[in-house]
């Protein structure tokens, strides 16, 4: 058999396969660059901006936990206008598409961010983190209320002509709602999950683990969880999906491209072996042609 076809499209972004890194997780790209080479990735997401630098939440703010990781960042970024700077010539000289994760407070805000990326070379698209369960004002609400969240999606949508990915909270009682109000609102492509609300304590402190007292649970426990919703996400929105969650090894990842995904991000195995995602475009591939089949594509959907 000829070699596989592992290239997917995600509206207009063409990768070469359908492995990215998860925002926050492969911060701008250059940390990684000595252990892989960047050009291998279907594309990267970057660490999560907004309009102006945050530092995010106080310290501890990761622990471990029997199957992932609690984290409660808080959105640490060096703010739109320094990435441009500072960060972004870097990713430039890789064949890679750059996806950027953004977030606000309010809508104007994630409105600013995307007009900021208007017409700036080396960016294919936007991801909108309507779902980060870290940070005390917004966040929350666009990620669960439909309305609020297609309010976020039609802002960005007016204010940059990027192909738009909205990326969808765990943290609700029915994800298909969700799913269809942002591709009603335009959105391009849909990404899920990001991390479940969790906590943990110190039983001899008798105190939260995390200053913030709650975060955000990653990691090979939030996995099924995470397949599930992607397999009812499929059934009810036409526009590509990207199936996030627990993915550590190439079963994993076609575990979510069979559930209806057309791409997948790879989140906190990055932490655990900063080549993971390659070991997994490399699976993927082994596996397509153990079974023979030619494209990736094919494997989508059950
Ligand atoms: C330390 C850390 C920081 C994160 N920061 C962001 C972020 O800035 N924006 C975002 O949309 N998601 C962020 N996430 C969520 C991940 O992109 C991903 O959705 C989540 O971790 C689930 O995937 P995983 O189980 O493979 O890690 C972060 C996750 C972790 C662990």
């Amino acid at each position: 058999m000829s070699k596989p076809d592992l290239s997917v499209n995600i509206a207009v972004i063409k990768l070469k396969n359908p492995v990215m890194t998860a925002s926050g997780t492969f911060g701008y790209g250059e940390e990684f660059s000595p252990y892989i080479d960047l050009n291998k990735l279907g594309a990267i997401v970057v660490k999560g901006l907004s309009l102006k630098p945050r530092q995010g939440n106080p310290s501890p703010r990761i622990i471990e936990t029997p199957a992932g990781m609690l984290n409660a960042i808080g959105l640490q970024n060096v703010g739109i206008d320094i990435f441009i700077k500072e960060k972004l010539p870097f990713l430039r000289k890789y064949d890679v598409p750059v996806i950027v994760n953004i977030f606000g407070e309010n809508i104007d805000e994630y409105a600013g961010v995307a007009k900021r990326l208007d017409d700036v070379e080396g960016i294919a698209g936007i991801e909108i983190n309507i779902s980060c369960p870290n940070v005390k004002k917004g966040g929350i609400i666009f990620g669960t209320d439909p309305k609020e969240a297609g309010r976020v999606v039609k802002a960005v949508k007016k204010a940059a002509r990027l192909p738009v990915i909205t990326k969808l909270s765990p943290n609700v009682t029915d994800i298909k709602i969700m799913a269809k109000a942002v591709e009603d609102a335009g959105s391009d492509a849909v990404s899920l999950i990001n991390t479940i609300t969790g906590m943990a304590i110190d039983v001899e402190k008798r105190k939260p683990k995390l200053a913030n007292i709650t975060g955000g649970l990653s990691g090979p426990a939030i996995r099924p969880i995470a397949v599930r919703m992607v397999w009812e996400a499929a059934k009810v929105v036409k526009i590509p999906i990207i199936g996030i969650g627990g993915i550590m090894t190439a079963n994993d990842a076609l575990e979510f491209i069979i559930a209806g995904a057309s791409a997948v991000q790879v989140g906190t195995a990055n932490f655990i072996e900063p080549d993971a995602a390659i070991k997994i475009i490399e699976g993927i591939n082994g596996y397509l042609v153990k079974y023979n089949v030619r494209c990736v594509k094919d494997l989508m959907g059950i």
